[in-house]
């Protein structure tokens, strides 16, 4: 039976995770269960940075961006000795299980805590949308939203210049805000992961637009797939497009969630809190078909993510 739960953010923190903190936080004083909060992820739970909270704490966080809880990344976790002084620091306090919102990385730190019998559940935060075992990860569609603003203020000025733009997108190694922001803004050309690019379709495709006198050119890159200024100074060197490079970064990760993430992280948030009652352990919290799930963490992590075909294929027909 638990009684005493501890609510961690880590990794690159996403829109929601404060909507899931709240909803891990009252759905457990809800049932009569004692919350904590653990500070600065896996490194406030190593250094005991761990502070038992009242619902009071939950006010007024569900509309915010970033993570209260704060992040970090501690590369060290992958240590067994560092996962063991976690583990002490929780059966201290006398807490009973472990809830991690996260992508990819805190969920491997679960499954070690989990192998040494802590019980542990895990919530996919991330803008990436790269967790398999999750048709969306919190905060997805708010750093999609934030893309769209900013490639609609990047195509009026583009357009009063003729002028071609490379928008570097986020994703870590994932094409999902690439390939959806490209339909959703209608880019003339994406380059991602699972559409493979070839410069001399760039080049050719960015001729014709310019023989049509087509206002801009927008092109939606994925970041760690190439670098952009090369790339944009071979296209001007090649189509004559006066070509320029934005590259969005952070502020992707930052604002107010959106409603969808606010209602996805309460969803997860509650169900999470459902599983350790119910004495489900070493599960992940997935959306999969409106469905929220609990997947076994192993499991979890070992699916691959399905190549979104049709969207691809839609962004060939439509570009
Ligand atoms: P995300 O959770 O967004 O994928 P990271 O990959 O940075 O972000 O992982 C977050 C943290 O999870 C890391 O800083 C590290 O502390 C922990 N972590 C990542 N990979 C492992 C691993 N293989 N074993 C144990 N802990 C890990
Ligand atoms: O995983 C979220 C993410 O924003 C990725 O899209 C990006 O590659 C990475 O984190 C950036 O990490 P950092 O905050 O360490 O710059």
């Amino acid at each position: 039976m638990v009684r005493r739960i501890a609510v961690l953010t880590s990794g690159g923190d996403s829109p929601g995770m404060n909507a899931a903190v709240r909803a891990v936080i009252r759905a457990g004083l809800y049932q009569g269960i004692e919350m904590f909060v653990i500070f600065d992820g896996y490194k406030g739970l190593v250094e005991g940075d761990i502070r038992q909270v009242t619902k009071e704490f939950t006010q007024d966080i569900i509309n915010r961006g970033g993570t209260i809880l704060r992040s970090s990344r501690l590369p060290e976790f992958k240590d067994e000795e560092v996962q063991l002084k976690a583990i002490e620091r929780l059966r201290d306090l006398d807490i009973d299980a472990l809830i991690g919102i996260g992508g990819d990385g805190t969920y491997r730190g679960l499954l070690d805590i989990a192998r040494h019998g802590y019980p542990v559940i895990g919530i996919p935060g991330s803008i990436d949308n790269d967790v398999a075992s999750t048709d969306y990860t919190i905060g997805f569609m708010t750093a999609l939203n934030t893309i769209c603003d900013c490639v609609d203020k990047i195509k009026d000025t583009s357009s009063s210049h003729q002028r071609c733009s490379l928008i570097e997108v986020m994703g870590r190694h994932c094409g999902d805000l690439a390939v959806y922001s490209s339909i959703a803004e209608a880019a003339e050309l994406t380059i991602t992961y699972d559409h493979p690019y070839d410069e001399e379709h760039i080049f050719k495709k960015l001729r014709k637009l310019k023989a049509q006198k087509k206002s801009h050119a927008i092109v939606i890159v994925s970041e760690n797939l190439l670098n952009c200024h090369d790339l944009a100074k071979k296209i001007e060197d090649k189509t004559g497009f006066d070509t320029n490079v934005e590259i969005l970064g952070h502020l992707q990760r930052g604002g107010a969630p959106c409603a969808f993430d606010r209602i996805l992280a309460s969803r997860m948030g509650a169900k999470a809190v459902e599983c350790l009652i119910n004495g489900e352990y070493g599960k992940v919290i997935g959306s999969i078909k409106e469905e929220i799930v609990a997947i076994d963490i192993e499991e979890a992590l070992a699916m691959k993510r399905d190549i979104h075909e049709k969207l691809l294929s839609l962004i060939n027909m439509l570009q």
